[in-house]
């Protein structure tokens, strides 16, 4: 399911941000009670607004992505394996940016807030090898007229070859 050059370009642009800014934020935080430590203060507390503000766009992304990427290429049974991992890393930012903003309990905000930082240093070469086979898959089907049938028998996914009239399919 290629997405426009825009759609991508957003995507990109906001996850990029949200690694630069998150891997700011570690380091200002770590010499913040240094030298200057008012400055890096200020620089954290930046780094962090900036981060939220790309979380919401983020949110949005995502939001828009199931419809446009995920429904399609799920029901195409393509690359399902890197794009569950690519969900369920998703669902776990959400969840422990949620905790980050609202745990209560003392001891549990660092548990979520490493959490959140592990999986976001794992996240970009997941996100790498997700564009890459999945862009290998596309590629290879498009030039196999032995295409497989979507869930959906090819109707709604709008897939030219599913359509194609005496085409072998094979399912897997
Ligand atoms: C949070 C979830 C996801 C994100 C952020 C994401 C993002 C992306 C991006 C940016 C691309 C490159 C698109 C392009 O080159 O035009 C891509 C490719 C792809 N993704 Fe995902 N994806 C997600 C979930 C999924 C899921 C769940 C599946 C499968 C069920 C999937 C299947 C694919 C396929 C098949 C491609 C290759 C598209 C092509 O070039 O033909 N993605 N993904
Ligand atoms: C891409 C890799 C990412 C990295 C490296 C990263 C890193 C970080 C770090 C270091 C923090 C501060 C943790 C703390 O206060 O103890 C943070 C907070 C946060 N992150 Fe991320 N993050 C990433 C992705 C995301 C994503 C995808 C979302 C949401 C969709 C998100 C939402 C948030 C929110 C809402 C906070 C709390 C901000 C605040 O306290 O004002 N992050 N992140």
């Amino acid at each position: 399911m290629p997405l426009s050059a825009r759609f991508r370009f957003a995507l990109y642009a906001a996850f990029a941000t949200l690694f630069v800014t998150g891997a700011a934020w570690l380091i200002a935080d770590a010499l913040k009670d240094g030298d200057d430590a008012e400055t890096w203060q200020i620089i954290a507390a930046n780094l962090l607004m900036l981060h939220g503000g790309a979380a919401m766009l983020a949110l949005m992304l995502l939001g828009a992505l199931a419809p446009l990427h995920v429904q399609r290429a799920w029901s195409t049974r393509k690359n399902r394996t890197t794009g569950t991992a690519m969900l369920s890393f998703n669902a776990v930012f959400v969840a422990t940016s949620f905790g980050l903003y609202y745990a209560g309990a003392e001891g549990f905000r660092p548990w979520i807030s490493g959490v959140h930082i592990a999986i976001g240093f794992g996240f970009p070469l997941l996100f790498f090898v997700h564009v890459l086979l999945g862009r290998r898959q596309s590629a290879r089907q498009a030039g196999n007229p032995r295409r497989i049938r979507g869930a959906d028998g090819g109707q709604a996914s709008g897939d030219r070859q599913q359509r194609t009239p005496g085409v072998q399919v094979r399912r897997w």
